[in-house]
């Protein structure tokens, strides 16, 4: 199908009011390659029609149908490495030491004692990896002083419902399992039937996936001592960027941790957050 320049920039401006992904000039193949069937389904004879459907009279369900061809859910398990090495070697240890302190307090919270927001986690790889990093860690270490994985409590958060819907079941192929894990993760924290890896309840348990639209305000989530936000700021512009941050900066714990993918930063709001380096990665701590 054809698509104008016009019925493009209708369609590119629906996008960037619904889900905030900013698609330049260079982008037109992206709509046509992604919407095109969005638009056959919809029984419409060409990219006009669906333009003008789309911008008139665009219900959920086309608007969700919309979002999840749009979107870019490509991610792997241990995905960059050197982020999760982080987590591993400085950030965990303080996670374990907060969380003995929280369990002395008189009148703590109940459940979970930490919590890390994994945001645009796409189909579950990302926080399945701080749940098998965080489960790794307790196995190796001899003295926990009672403190156990579920501690800590991870909330997964993505637009797509597609993408949700496969995080949720925690099933991967032979081919996605094999990016990024070793076989003795595979064979410690996963069960197979045929070429379908999944993920065991041990490592399920830890998280919980939310449907969440990042544009919109979504600090009803709460609070947490650790973000992580990788792969999904570069799809949107500064002003969205930065309102995004800001959330975040709110809903950390004091001395909470941000962490971004390797190529973001956090454009000129560095007077609130300190980097730290470390494995050859970049935390950014809460002031
Ligand atoms: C490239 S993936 C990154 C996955 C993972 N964080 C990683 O780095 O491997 C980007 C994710 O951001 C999600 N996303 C895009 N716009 C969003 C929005 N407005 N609200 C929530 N999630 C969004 C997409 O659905 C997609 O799953």
């Amino acid at each position: 199908m054809e698509l104008s320049v016009h019925d493009f920039d209708l369609l590119r401006k629906y996008i960037h009011q619904i889900c905030g992904i900013a698609l330049g000039d260079d982008k037109q193949y992206l709509v046509r390659q992604r919407l095109e069937p969005v638009a056959v389904e919809q029984g419409c004879k060409d990219f006009a029609e669906f333009a003008h459907c789309v911008s008139c009279c665009a219900d959920g369900r086309l608007r969700d149908r919309i979002i999840t061809s749009i979107t870019t859910n490509e991610t792997s398990f241990f995905r960059d490495g050197h982020p999760f090495s982080l987590f591993r070697g400085a950030i965990l240890p303080k996670l374990h030491r907060i969380i003995l302190e929280r369990k002395t307090r008189p009148f703590g919270r109940r459940g979970a004692k930490a919590a890390i927001l994994s945001a645009g986690a796409s189909t579950g790889q990302e926080p399945y990896t701080l749940s098998i990093i965080i489960n790794d860690f307790f196995r190796h270490h001899q003295s926990n002083e009672g403190v156990i994985p579920s501690d800590i409590a991870i909330v997964a958060a993505d637009v797509s419902s597609r993408a949700l819907a496969k995080a949720v079941a925690g099933e991967y192929s032979a081919l996605e399992i094999g990016r990024g894990l070793s076989d003795l993760q595979k064979a410690t924290y996963f069960t197979h039937e045929g070429n379908t890896w999944i993920v065991k309840d041990q490592i399920k348990k830890l998280v919980e996936f939310r449907r969440v639209n990042f544009i919109e305000s979504f600090t009803f989530l709460g609070a947490f001592d650790v973000i992580f936000c990788r792969n999904m700021l570069i799809y949107f512009d500064q002003s969205t960027r930065t309102r995004i941050i800001e959330q975040f900066h709110r809903m950390l714990s004091d001395g909470g941790y941000l962490i971004l993918g390797a190529t973001e930063n956090i454009f000129g709001l560095y007077d609130r957050f300190e980097p730290i380096r470390a494995e050859r990665s970049t935390a950014y701590r809460k002031k």
